[in-house]
């Protein structure tokens, strides 16, 4: 009895200690950010049936479907016109004018199919509307002399460093029920987007058996209420890549280039998969995570004579898309974009970029303004550091499509992460003027305005001071 009292006390000083030494552990080693606290209810995200409402076809005989638009140039005077029609090719007119203009034009565009092991594609259109005013709106019709449906869109402000603009930003959309809220979530947003960033994977159609096309169709369909009437800057993801050699198919992103079109010849790039745009303040680069990059590859040669080329004074808003984040301490696809950070990183912090936009990883997150650019092999320095020269790295892979959540996070949170949720949502990047942008994250638990995360922007060559963060949990 008394040697097990004995034991007990020494067991309980023992736990005493060991709690002690705990606490005293996360405090010296974890400087981490905020891991929110917000508890939401696990559910798997399931895809909406192929005759849910949001993916009805149009009525009438050859209706135009999926139609979507995406900058058609470097400055924001043109906008690519894409559309599906299903029963024959129909006119590959678009016709369009300036509100309370009768000055109607038209422009041609170009029809293209292509096959998909068994499935064949409908007739797809693609037409370019050029030398577009500045900061008008235009409707246009597609469906010209058959089964006309107009819709409407407005070019951005002219180029220059303090015109204000909207970004929304969503990505690893989907189409499942969250997907659907996500995209309502950001429609309802009362700070309006004008055009999304969207950092890649759209349909997740390669989840399905031979990457069952059809679910690229009911996709477009589901996101046209937006992408008709404003601007989506495609990112490529790994869900674009559709390799298949199983089943024949050896062409690597066949379906998202049949579908999706990129200025990329405007920045003088070689693949759709890269490339840059001015938008109002903004200089947008995109970048692929999927595709070489590695040193005398197109697009290292390409980003190597690009970043140069950006003139802070005319856009003060250096902005990068790529898919795969570089900073990422969620368990999911970890340091899978590590090689490219490697490689690129040091540009980066030397031209000053503002903000890296990922997705990818299906939750939130965002970085501190840190690099990781000393190591050299023989020095050993290999850890990111608090840097105001960097950008900070925002993980927006959360657009709620069937693969669910990524909920399992690194433990301790590390010190560059300011701040990660495993939620739902989308954000705003709202660009005020040269020196400051606010940003805020929208979980779609919440109502649209609420904002889940959100900071201030200082613009890195205008105003580079630090900047603190509001994350709300
Ligand atoms: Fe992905």
């Amino acid at each position: 009895m008394g040697l097990f009292r004995g034991l007990s006390q020494i067991g309980s000083t023992f736990c005493v200690f060991y709690v002690l030494g705990l606490i005293l552990n996360q405090a010296l080693i974890c400087h981490g950010g905020t891991t929110s606290n917000f508890v939401r209810e696990v559910e798997k995200s399931i895809d909406m049936p192929l005759d849910s409402d949001v993916f009805s076809v149009p009525p009438g005989y050859n209706a135009p479907q999926q139609v979507h638009i995406t900058q058609g140039d470097h400055e924001g005077k043109a906008m690519i016109v894409s559309w599906v029609t299903m029963e024959e090719p129909g006119s590959d007119k678009v016709v369009y004018w300036r509100e309370k203009s009768k000055d109607k034009r038209s422009a041609k565009g170009k029809m293209s199919k292509y096959k998909y092991h068994n499935y064949t594609s409908g007739y797809i259109h693609h037409c370019t509307l050029r030398n577009l005013k500045y900061d008008t709106k235009y409707y246009y019709e597609v469906g010209v002399g058959q089964t006309p449906r107009t819709f409407w869109f407005k070019t951005p402000p002219k180029v220059g460093p303090d015109v204000p603009y909207t970004f929304g930003l969503i990505g690893d959309l989907g189409q499942s029920y969250d997907s659907n809220s996500t995209l309502t979530h950001y429609e309802q947003n009362p700070v309006k987007g004008q055009a999304v960033l969207f950092v890649g994977d759209l349909s997740y159609a390669d989840n399905y058996p031979n990457h069952d096309n059809r679910r690229w169709d009911s996709w477009a369909r589901f996101v046209e209420r937006s992408v008709a009437y404003q601007p989506w800057i495609w990112t490529a993801g790994n869900h674009e890549i559709d390799f298949a050699p199983e089943i024949g198919e050896t062409k690597p992103f066949k379906p998202f280039k049949n579908r999706y079109r990129t200025p990329y010849r405007a920045s003088n790039s070689t693949a759709p998969f890269w490339y840059s745009i001015k938008r109002g303040p903004a200089y947008i680069i995109v970048l692929s995570t999927y595709s070489a990059y590695g040193k005398y590859t197109p697009q290292y040669k390409w980003l190597e004579e690009e970043l140069p080329k950006v003139d802070r004074s005319e856009t003060p808003w250096l902005i990068v898309l790529v898919h795969s984040p570089w900073y990422n301490s969620y368990n999911y696809h970890y340091m899978e974009g590590e090689s490219m950070r490697v490689m690129y990183e040091p540009w980066f912090v030397e031209h000053k970029v503002d903000i890296v936009f990922a997705g990818h990883v299906h939750a939130y997150e965002r970085s501190k303004r840190i690099s990781n650019i000393g190591y050299t092999i023989v020095n050993g320095e290999c850890r990111p550091v608090e840097d105001q020269s960097a950008p900070v790295y925002i993980t927006i892979g959360d657009g709620g499509n069937l693969e669910g959540l990524a909920t399992n996070m690194t433990q301790p949170q590390p010190f560059y992460s300011a701040f990660r949720e495993a939620s739902f949502g989308h954000a705003i990047l709202d660009i005020k003027n040269r020196t400051h942008a606010f940003y805020s994250w929208h979980r779609n638990q919440d109502g649209s305005a609420v904002k889940a995360d959100s900071m201030w922007f200082f613009n890195r060559f205008w105003h580079p001071v630090a900047e603190t963060s509001s994350a709300v949990i």
